[in-house]
């Protein structure tokens, strides 16, 4: 088992591992990673990591070390769910950008690990909201930020939870849908950052349809009542409950027919626009290319 200092020091190395995988340079997201224990909110070891094409693979001990990887580790592994990609939650906090003093809200918190993220960004002079539909991982989540009375815990579905107004939305669960909450609620400068998914994108690699036609993270930033929006990943991802139906699912399938959707450019609360200027066209929201 490592000591404090060494576990430090393998933290430190994976925060730049992870930072240089996704692609990105932000100092104070390197940090956070840097920062924040993941074997604190996992529990103790040892641990199933998820091994593509061998399924979960548990680690050899319950050292934390093998937790600083860019690997997805199974939280319940029975029903594929996952503390996420580390790699991945870099990328997407870091275009969700969350400031010193801002409130961020998590949909989606799993056991809390990227929570713990966003709350080292917001800082002691901001808050998060985490909010988990599973009632034992809420519980596990509330545990792990006891005594941080700037984390309110709730169990619910974070379409219908109640919100204050948010400088960020950071969805971690995939829709094929839009909750008018997260836009209603959005600051003027907010960021939500929103996984698209069809009925493909909770496979992993056997899936026959390729991942960018299968599922998106969108970043949509609110200037007033417009919306700017942009594509900023292909996502496999667990569902997001109370966030699906078969109507907006066979819209969202009809655009990733026509391409990833990294040409939009807009978010439209209406179904008012030609269907030419639409990758995703719904009579409610549209995510168009002007
Ligand atoms: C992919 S897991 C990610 C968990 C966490 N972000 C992590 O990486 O450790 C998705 C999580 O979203 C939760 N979830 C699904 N739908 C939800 C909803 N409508 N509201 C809140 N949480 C939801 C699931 O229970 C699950 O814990």
């Amino acid at each position: 088992m490592k000591r404090a200092s060494e576990l430090a020091v393998v933290r430190w190395a994976y925060a730049k591992q992870i930072m240089a995988a996704a692609g990105i340079a932000d100092r104070r997201v390197e940090a956070a990673f840097a920062a924040v224990p993941r074997e604190h909110f996992l529990g103790p070891g040892p641990w199933p990591i998820l091994r593509w094409g061998r399924g979960y693979v548990t680690t050899p001990s319950p050292d934390p070390v093998y937790l600083y990887g860019d690997v997805l580790v199974g939280i319940i592994p029975e029903r594929k769910l996952n503390n996420g990609q580390p790699s991945l939650h870099a990328m997407l906090i870091t275009s969700a950008a969350p400031r010193r003093g801002e409130h961020a809200v998590h949909v989606g918190a799993g056991v809390g690990y990227y929570t713990a993220i966003l709350h080292r960004l917001v800082g002691k002079s901001g808050r998060v909201t985490a909010i988990e539909f599973d009632p034992g991982l809420a519980e596990r989540v509330a545990r792990n930020f006891e005594g941080h009375p700037n984390v309110e815990v709730v169990q619910g579905d974070g379409s219908r939870v109640p919100i204050d107004p948010a400088n960020v939305v950071y969805v971690n669960a995939g829709a094929t849908r839009l909750a008018d909450a997260w836009l209603d609620r959005l600051c003027d400068g907010g960021r939500l950052i929103l996984p698209l998914t069809t009925s493909q994108g909770f496979q992993g690699p056997e899936s026959s349809v390729p991942i960018e036609r299968r599922g998106a993270v969108f970043r949509i930033e609110r200037h007033g009542n417009e919306f700017s929006a942009r594509r900023i990943s292909a996502v496999a991802i667990f569902p997001c409950e109370g966030m699906r139906d078969p109507e907006s699912e066979a819209a969202l399938t009809a655009a990733f027919a026509k391409g990833d959707g990294r040409e939009v450019s807009r978010l439209y609360r209406h179904g008012d626009l030609p269907e030419e200027r639409c990758w995703l066209r719904t009579p409610d929201w549209c995510l168009a290319y002007s």
